[in-house]
């Protein structure tokens, strides 16, 4: 429960699973759901800028719903970008059409760190904060509202890199040039992102969402030294901080790209829910954890261009993977933007019925 007094949750299927507790069916939602595959989210942007949409609480929250008021998802996700940390910290970010994030101004050498203006999360991100708060009140508890941040290793790579980056070979060099300095980097993103979870919590959000979509460039020891110790503090920092103002601890989903890689060392770091890409099998993903443990993914997002019999297929085997149980449907990564909305429908619905013909069959 939040500060505030918000309409009751009709749908809280996603929350149940998220806390290991019995569906009756498998609840679904979808990575980046809201945006450019959807005509609707196109027309927005042709008037708007990408980050003066995120700034502005009414049109964060208008596109935030455009998927729910489309699919039948079970849960929204509140309408922004991981990079509005770096936008507080004093950085400059562009988003240029068809390339994607640009930094004017990258991070080159650990003294551009000492520029990062520190403790501003608050204030400047206090529009995020707003667009979940009223996003909650329009939902009128249909479904739940998620939050999210990226973990500090991704974002310290888009503020090195200026960008997305194939390799990622400038902010890699830091970890092996720089430790000690890169450390210190990663510290101040992490206290970024601990406030920043714990103001989207306050403002209402029922769920978070850490997006570690960088790992996968990781060796497994740059990964156990510049991501893990982190991730790891996030998690017990914001517990904490949640359940000492007396407020109600919400799950958290961990999503490190790579699972291939990753899924064994993240096992164990309190987490309620781990995001699983493509990279694993179902059955192989959920034979490596106790029932505890909800898992989260992981159909291959070109795999929704296909006709609706191979996505059914695709649907079961993915049930039949993970179970039916502690599990929350979705992509092994974002959906891309020419993916056919109607396809979406189908694989959303398709979700629902199959894993209620299971459930009711076991
Ligand atoms: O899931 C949602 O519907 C909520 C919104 C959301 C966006 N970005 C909106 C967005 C979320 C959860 C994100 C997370 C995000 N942003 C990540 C982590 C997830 C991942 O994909 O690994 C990352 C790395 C970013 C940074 C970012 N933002 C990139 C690399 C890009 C360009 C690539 C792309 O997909 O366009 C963005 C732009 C962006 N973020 C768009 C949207 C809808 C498209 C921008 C546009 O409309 O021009």
């Amino acid at each position: 429960m939040s500060k505030h007094s918000f309409p009751v949750l009709k749908n809280d299927c996603l929350l149940r699973a998220a806390r290991g507790l019995r569906t009756e069916r498998v609840p679904v939602w979808i990575m980046r759901q809201a945006g450019r595959y959807l005509p609707e989210f196109r027309k927005v942007r042709e008037e708007h800028s990408f980050f003066e949409i995120c700034r502005t609480p009414a049109l964060a929250c208008e596109i935030t719903l455009q998927p729910i008021r489309r699919y039948a998802l079970d849960a929204a996700i509140i309408f922004s970008d991981i990079l509005v940390i770096p936008q507080a910290l004093g950085m400059q970010v562009e988003m240029k059409p068809s390339i994607g994030p640009h930094f004017p101004e990258p991070l080159s050498e650990p003294k551009d760190v000492e520029k990062l203006k520190k403790g501003c999360i608050d204030e400047e991100l206090s529009y995020v904060y707003e667009a979940i708060t009223l996003t909650r009140h329009e939902l009128d508890g249909l479904v739940p509202l998620i939050g999210f941040t990226g973990a500090p290793w991704t974002l310290m790579c888009y503020m090195i890199e200026g960008g997305s980056s194939k390799t990622l070979s400038k902010a890699k060099s830091w970890l092996y040039k720089w430790p000690e300095e890169s450390h210190n980097l990663l510290h101040l993103l992490k206290d970024a992102v601990i406030s920043h979870l714990v103001n989207q919590i306050k403002a209402g959000a029922q769920l978070v969402q850490i997006f570690e979509s960088n790992a996968e460039y990781l060796t497994p020891d740059l990964l156990k030294k510049f991501s893990l110790p982190y991730l790891k503090e996030i998690q017990r920092s914001v517990s904490s901080t949640i359940t000492n103002l007396g407020l109600e601890m919400v799950p958290m989903i961990l999503y490190a790209k790579g699972s291939a890689m990753v899924l064994d060392f993240i096992a164990d770091m309190g987490y309620d829910v781990l995001g699983v890409d493509w990279t694993v099998a179902p059955s192989v993903a959920r034979s490596k954890f106790s029932e505890g443990i909800c898992l989260q993914g992981n159909l291959d997002p070109p795999a929704l261009k296909a006709d609706h019999e191979t996505i059914k297929r695709l649907v079961i085997d993915m049930l039949q993977g993970f179970g039916t149980q502690s599990y929350i449907a979705n992509l092994g990564h974002g959906i891309y933007p020419d993916i056919p909305p109607d396809n979406v429908a189908f694989f959303v619905n398709t979700i629902h019925e199959e894993s209620e013909k299971m459930i009711k069959a076991l």
